[in-house]
């Protein structure tokens, strides 16, 4: 990973990146006058990045969007640090200075946020490993406190762990291994990981985790995260829930081919809670968290559940199960049900739960619902903004329960062919009983061409959202 440092001197010799404003503001900074002509006429033609070769270094000079809209001007500049990455690869710099030449702090760290989200390189399985050749970051930057370069730094490595546990296949990342991943986290970030085992999952009666994994040759596991700092400002905790499918089959309701080949995804809700958790306690933020993460593969085998099987849940409602693909919702209903204990302030939860939400709004955001009040939510939403992690609020109206009754049980666990992410989120709010925001980010954990800082296959997405909202309310 790029290791970034302050700095209080300008080394000769090192290539430079600088953040302005407008031309005039760099007269005395290092570039000539023919530099500066030329520049402009880069400008002119649109181009809001300009590479200066000077032999001894290269300098890129990145003018600063104009635009009102703040969220979306930090974007446009995380963008410019993937072009920046980009540039640096493609002439072999290993260190770059970046200089802010403009008033504000946010944007340097947005543009060195998208420069290093764009670092990221999933190649453990690469016989022949071609490695990133830009290694550090030297940040020129009076007004920016040493301590926002760190936070910053434990963000990207936090996105990037979360994107490392989704792209790991199955065949390596079982539950169980999921499980130790997580302790592995817990251990050098400072939160405590509990890791469930079958036989207490049978003894507390978790019958949707249990009944998904009946189809799986590998055991599931209950994960269950503690962050509880002394100086936490908060009495009840706020509690992170994630779905922890390793690996969706869809089960005797089999998944087409090409649903199938990316499912490895499906446990990407339970590594971004992960993720959160190691930022936010490496970090020291002041606050309680408790997190839950059912786990298990959907798979089938002669023992696997079938349409038309009625199962007990841990809150002892019963479930017919009408499609095996509809798992998530089974083993979130189990953690949601189970999460009641720990009395949240609010709970979150994040899961890859239905195709719906990600065709009503593609990979462009993700779908919230939700219980909790309009005042939470739109915190939520506006951090979603900020760090591009977008959100859209879905209804959970009444009249969407009648999908969900079941002829001969308490629920099913399909509704109608309409509304897929709606109904999937009523079925769950039978399970909750406190302010409750599901978010559906099956558009947004991963995709299959790349995009940006983002780049391709697992996204982090989720990560730097709670992180953002959850440091707003230590802060509070
Ligand atoms: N894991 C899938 C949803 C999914 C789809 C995640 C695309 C990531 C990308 C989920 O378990 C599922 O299969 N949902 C079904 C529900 C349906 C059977 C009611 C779906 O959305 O098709
Ligand atoms: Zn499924
Ligand atoms: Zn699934």
């Amino acid at each position: 990973m790029i290791t970034l440092k302050q700095i209080d001197e300008i080394p000769e010799n090192t290539s430079l990146c600088i953040l302005y404003n407008e031309l005039k503001d760099l007269k005395d900074i290092l570039v000539s006058d023919a530099e500066i002509e030329y520049a402009k006429k880069r400008i002119a033609d649109k181009k809001e990045i300009v590479v200066l070769n000077q032999y001894n270094r290269f300098v890129i000079l990145v003018q600063k969007p104009k635009e009102d809209d703040v969220p979306k001007k930090a974007e446009k500049i995380r963008r410019l640090g993937h072009e920046v990455f980009k540039i640096t690869e493609e002439n072999h710099i290993q260190d770059l200075v970046i200089e802010n030449n403009t008033p504000s702090t946010a944007n340097i760290l947005d543009l060195i946020e998208g420069l290093v989200l764009s670092s990221y390189q999933f190649n453990k399985y690469k016989t022949k490993k071609e490695k990133i050749k830009l290694k550090h970051l030297h940040v020129f930057d009076f007004s920016l406190d040493k301590s926002q370069l760190k936070e910053l730094q434990i963000i990207a490595e936090s996105v990037f762990i979360c994107r490392d546990l989704v792209n790991e296949p199955v065949i390596t990342l079982t539950a169980e291994e999921l499980g130790k991943e997580i302790e592995k986290m817990g251990k050098d970030a400072g939160f405590d990981v509990d890791v469930f085992s079958k036989s207490k999952i049978k003894n507390l009666k978790m019958g949707g985790l249990l009944a998904i994994n009946e189809g799986s040759p590998n055991p599931p596991v209950f994960i269950h995260l503690k962050y509880k700092p002394k100086d936490a400002k908060n009495k009840k905790p706020y509690v992170l829930v994630g779905k922890g499918v390793v690996y969706d089959t869809g089960g005797y309701s089999l998944k087409p081919a090409d649903s199938l080949d990316w499912m490895k995804c499906d446990m990407a809700g339970s590594a971004a809670v992960a993720a959160a958790f190691y930022a936010i306690a490496k970090n020291k933020l002041p606050i309680y968290l408790e997190g839950f993460i059912p786990a298990t593969e959907n798979r089938l085998d002669g023992n696997a559940i079938v349409p038309g099987d009625v199962i007990t849940m841990y809150n002892e409602k019963t479930v017919e199960i009408l499609n095996t693909d509809a798992e998530g919702r089974l083993i979130l209903a189990d953690a949601l049900a189970y999460a009641a204990q720990v009395e949240p302030e609010l709970c979150i939860d994040l899961a890859t739960l239905t195709g719906s939400a990600m065709r009503a709004i593609g990979k462009e955001g993700a779908v919230l619902l939700g219980t909790a009040d309009e005042k939470t939510k739109s915190e939520l939403i506006s951090c979603g903004y900020h760090v591009h992690e977008r959100l859209v609020e879905f209804p959970l109206w009444d009249e969407y329960d009648e999908q969900t009754k079941s002829d001969i049980a308490d629920f099913k666990n399909l509704g109608g062919p309409e509304a897929g992410a709606i109904t999937a989120a009523k079925f769950m709010q039978h399970f909750t009983s406190y302010p409750w925001i599901h978010l559906d980010i099956a558009g947004t954990a991963f995709y299959k061409t790349p995009d940006n800082y983002r780049g391709k296959n697992g996204t982090g997405f989720g990560v730097r959202l709670l992180y953002k909202f959850l440091k707003n309310k230590s802060l509070a």
